[in-house]
Parts: C-alpha cells; sequence; structure tokens
C-alpha cells in the first residue's frame, strides 16, 4: 500500500543540507539551517546548560512520565524568564501546557483551534517560516496570506489591516513574536497594540510563534510586543520555543500559553490541550525542560544563562553590522543593523544563490534568507568575496 504514497517533497533546507554534504570542497560558508553558532562554526552547549545538566544527573531520581501536561514549575519559571510578572497580571486566566520545542506549541495550539473552530482560517504574513503552512494544513485549517513587508521592506500595516478586516470571528492571527523569520523585521510597539485592539474587538485570536526571545535586543525588549498585546487581549496563544535561546535543540524544549477570558475558560482549554496532547505525543521530553527548570531555579545559573545569551545576540548583531558596512554596488545591505535576530534576507535572485552555491561553496536557502550566525571571523572576508562577485553581475532588466 505505501507504494501508492506519492513523491514525498523533500523540505528545501533539508535538500540544502544534502547537497553540502557531498560537496567536497573543504572551505564550505554553511548559512543554511537555523541554528546558533559561534566564532568557531560551532552550534555550541551553554556552560549555564553543562552545569545543570550535570546537576540533573545527581538529582534525578525517576524517568517516571512527566504527563500529557508536562512540567508545572518548568512550565511557570519559563514562563516568568520570559515574561516576569505575567503570572501576577493575569493570574488563572493564564494556562501552560509543555511541548516539544515550538514545533509542538504551534501543532497543538493549531490542533485546538480546529477541535473549537473546524472552520477558522489562519492569517499569515508571507514569507513566514516554512513549517507554518504544513502545520496549519496538517491541523485541517486553512492559511490564508498576506504580504509581511511592503516595497520598502517595511511591515506592510496596510495588508496587515486588510487581513484583520477580512478575517471572521474564531479566525487566528499567527504572528512572530520576534526576530521574524526570514525577514528579521518585527511588527513595531504600535502596530502589536492596535492589532490586538482588532482582534478584541472582531474575535480574532492571535497565536504567536516565539522562537528567539533573547536573539534580538534582549528578552525584554523582544517580547514587549506580544506582552503589549497580552495585556489587551481576552483570548490569546503563545507558542514559545526554548530550542535557540537554550541551544536545546534536539532536547524539544517548549511550551504553549493559552490566555483566556476566565480562569474557567483556561483552566478548560488547558485540560482539552492537554488531552490533544496525549494523542500527539502522549508526554512532552523531560530532559530539555528539567535541565530549564534547574536554570532558573538558581540566581546563579540563570546570570550565567543570560549572560551567555547576551553574547550569542551581540555577535549576531556584530555580524549584522559588519555585513552593513560592506561596500557593495548593487546590494544593500544597509537595513540589516535595524533588522532582529539570526535571519536575513539578501536582496538575491535564486539564480545568484546557486552562483554563490556553485563557484564560492556558499551555502543558503534559494529565497536569499542567511543565518548570520554561520558567519564568522574565519569565513566572513570570503563571503564577502562572493558577495562582491554577485554584486556586479548585471541584473537582467
Ligand atoms: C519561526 C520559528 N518558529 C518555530 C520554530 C521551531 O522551533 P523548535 O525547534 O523549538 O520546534 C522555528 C525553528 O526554526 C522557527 O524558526
Amino acid at each position: 500500500m505505501f507504494d501508492r504514497l506519492p513523491p514525498a517533497k523533500t523540505d528545501s533546507l533539508m535538500a540544502l543540507g544534502q547537497l553540502m554534504q557531498a560537496d567536497p570542497r573543504v572551505d564550505k560558508i554553511d548559512l543554511g539551517v537555523g541554528t546558533y553558532r559561534d566564532e568557531n562554526g560551532a552550534i555550541p552547549i551553554m556552560a549555564a546548560v553543562k552545569s545543570a545538566e550535570r546537576l540533573l544527573i545527581d538529582e534525578q531520581i525517576s524517568k517516571g512520565y512527566v504527563g500529557p501536561a508536562g512540567d508545572f514549575e518548568f512550565a511557570l519559571r519559563f514562563q516568568e524568564a520570559v515574561f516576569p510578572g505575567l503570572e501576577r497580571e493575569a493570574g488563572a486566566r493564564l494556562a501552560r501546557v509543555q511541548t516539544p520545542g515550538g514545533t509542538g506549541a504551534l501543532r497543538l495550539a493549531l490542533q485546538l483551534v480546529a477541535q473549537a473552530n473546524p472552520g477558522a482560517r489562519v492569517w499569515v504574513g508571507a514569507p513566514t517560516w516554512p513549517a507554518h503552512l504544513p502545520l496549519i494544513a496538517a491541523a485541517g485549517l486553512v492559511a490564508k496570506t498576506f504580504q509581511h513587508l511592503d516595497a520598502e521592506g517595511r511591515i506592510n500595516t496596510a495588508a496587515l489591516h486588510e487581513a484583520l478586516a477580512q478575517a471572521l470571528p474564531g479566525d487566528i492571527l499567527l504572528l512572530h513574536g520576534c526576530c521574524h523569520n526570514p525577514t528579521g523585521v518585527d511588527l513595531p510597539l504600535d502596530a502589536w497594540r492596535g492589532m490586538a485592539d482588532t482582534c478584541m474587538r472582531r474575535g480574532i485570536i492571535p497565536l504567536v510563534d516565539l522562537a528567539y526571545p533573547g536573539l534580538g535586543e534582549g528578552v525584554a525588549q523582544d517580547v514587549a510586543g506580544v506582552r503589549a498585546a497580552l495585556a489587551l487581549c481576552e483570548y490569546a496563544l503563545v507558542a514559545v520555543s526554548g530550542s535557540k535561546s537554550f541551544g536545546l535543540y534536539r532536547d524539544r524544549l517548549g511550551m504553549l500559553m493559552l490566555l483566556s477570558a476566565s480562569p474557567t475558560i483556561a483552566f478548560n482549554t488547558a485540560r482539552t490541550a492537554a488531552g490533544q496532547a496525549r494523542l500527539l505525543w502522549s508526554n512532552p521530553p523531560d530532559h530539555g525542560a528539567a535541565v530549564v527548570r534547574i536554570i532558573l531555579a538558581s540566581h546563579d545559573l540563570s546570570a550565567q544563562w543570560i549572560a551567555e545569551l547576551r553574547a550569542m545576540r551581540d555577535r549576531v548583531n556584530a555580524v549584522r553590522a559588519r555585513l552593513a558596512g560592506l561596500s557593495l554596488q548593487r546590494l544593500d545591505l544597509r537595513s540589516l543593523p535595524a533588522q532582529r535576530g539570526m535571519f536575513a534576507m539578501l536582496p538575491i535572485s535564486s539564480e545568484e544563490v546557486r552562483r554563490l552555491r556553485e563557484l564560492h561553496a556558499v551555502y543558503l536557502d534559494d529565497s536569499g534568507r542567511i543565518n548570520v550566525a554561520g558567519l564568522n571571523g574565519s569565513n566572513f572576508e570570503r563571503f564577502a568575496a562572493a558577495l562582491a562577485d554577485i554584486d556586479t553581475l548585471v541584473v537582467p532588466a
């Protein structure tokens, strides 16, 4: 029967990874997959994580299931690390379910929406993280896209307003909480407030994908918009990933925050979400969550984590500034320092992406998206030379 399956589409980044692996050149530059890399090109394990892992080995006394809703203490500490004081403000209107990564939180949120309102449409600005549209479809929901940016590369507020005007009560607005992937261009604070206000009036529910807290300007600054929206909304869903901020990609660290109009609805929604989680993955993995719980329960380890996160963000922002300082004729990279997070879109065609790959062993997505953290002191000059080669190409009119 499996012979009847249609040929599976390969994820573009996975295909890129395969091409790169097959490339025998030793000086390849990987700007594809969205993992943070340090100055040596490694995906580092944070020192705070290593310390917490050692403590965990000594103190863990059981490998029993954590339950479909996950570890309550981890989830509350994680929430308070990202949104300090929110628990006091929102109280029992806010519930949490631990999930396998941000992807699990998004899947669970969409599944919950599909259960509550099977006809809901999910409005999302394009371009967006490539998994968003398949995740929406996997939950049986319909995606509606609008343009995230205008021709000048600024937030397209007109398109957002138009989308909100067309949305029906019970529809979902999917937003990137910070460090927009792939553009690096985030909603300004007033747009978050305006959006939340409209959602409230029109019965539209924001679903925030918060995958990079702390990798833009700092945790508090990065989540300021989400926080302002949460203060205005009766209902909201926030899918938080710890994969990037704690460097715990493979440990699948995440949670879904559920804000509801009343404590009773919040309680029931969280229970329903836990029921859905039971069917999707039964119980979330514990290791990453236990590590983060230990870090956040310790003053010293928390301080160490915050310092390490700052160093990651500073490095990313320094590479952005260095890219913007390149003297190129045609390619304009001057907006990069104003953008946030690990991703930026190079204004180049897929043909030019191919040229970078084939002639210069520089690997990036066909869309022109680069992971800024893939650049470092050892490969920057070579990347700059490759860009200069593209820069002098004549673009067909
Ligand atoms: C925008 C966005 N959302 C969610 C995720 C999912 O992260 P996780 O690995 O925690 O599932 C990613 C990961 O690349 C992402 O870029």
